[in-house]
């Protein structure tokens, strides 16, 4: 079928005005649209700026809003879309850089501050192998899946309103660990989540997010569990 791309196009090295380019070829509607992507700069403009890795769904670098949703390119189907005039914007909410590529460090900063990783109390777990058990790895095996992909914290209005709010992707992240029964860092990540103008409290559950998880993740979820534990200090 013959489709036309209609992409955001920027790139203030050259101070040119933010416009779209349209794109017209023939592709199949079981091609991808990162496939496409690579076509075009391939064939008709190298200077189209993106990022990808891994193409499939596991790198999360090529987070992007396809026709009013955000999604990973490499996961979008021509067929799904049904239309032959595919919108592609940059990640709404983030800087752009160039085309669409857009500043990551702020989600990257609010990350880094709920402390993603597992601090270990060694007296409570003095075996190298901290073993879990299936009820409490069931727990965390849906935060767990997450590929920072920043598509949930893009759709957030309180994150359009300040890139200080630590934002969904950040919380889930949180959620990893404070719900992990091996992990002794909680008091630490408390003060972060609790805080009033950037932590969990921001959260007015639009439900954006979760919809816009392409892992499926349900981040409204995690976030009201975080703030359950917050407000009773209960992990079970
Ligand atoms: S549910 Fe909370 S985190 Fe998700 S989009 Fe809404 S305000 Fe943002
Ligand atoms: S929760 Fe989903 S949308 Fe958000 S960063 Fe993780 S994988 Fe991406
Ligand atoms: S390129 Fe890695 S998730 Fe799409």
């Amino acid at each position: 079928m013959l489709a036309t791309f209609k992409i955001f196009r920027h790139n203030p090295e050259f101070g040119a005005a933010p416009h779209y380019d349209s794109f017209k070829l023939e592709v199949d509607p079981m091609e991808r649209v990162l496939d496409v992507l690579e076509r075009l700069k391939g064939e008709q403009d190298s200077t189209l700026t993106y990022r990808r890795s891994c193409a499939h769904g596991v790198c999360g670098s090529d987070g992007m809003k396809i026709n009013g949703r955000n999604s990973l390119a490499c996961q979008v189907l021509i067929r799904d879309l049904k239309s032959s005039t595919i919108t592609i914007d940059p990640l709404p909410g983030f800087a752009p850089v160039k085309d669409l590529a857009v500043e990551m460090k702020p989600f990257y900063k609010n990350l880094e501050s709920v402390i993603p990783w597992q601090i270990a109390d060694e007296t409570k777990f003095p075996e190298l192998e901290r073993r879990v058990d299936d009820k409490h790895s069931q727990r965390v095996e849906e935060a767990s899946r997450c590929i920072q992909c920043g598509c949930c914290t893009s759709s957030c209005p309180s994150f359009w309103f300040s890139e200080q709010y630590l934002g969904p992707a950040a919380l889930v992240k949180a959620f990893r660990y404070v719900f992990d029964p091996r992990d002794s860092g909680n008091e630490q990540r408390r003060e972060v989540l609790n805080a009033e103008r950037t932590g969990v409290w921001r959260c007015h559950t639009i439900f954006n997010c979760a919809e816009a998880c392409p892992k499926s993740i349900d981040t409204t979820y995690h976030i009201q569990e975080l703030k359950r534990w917050l407000a009773t200090g209960k992990t079970e």
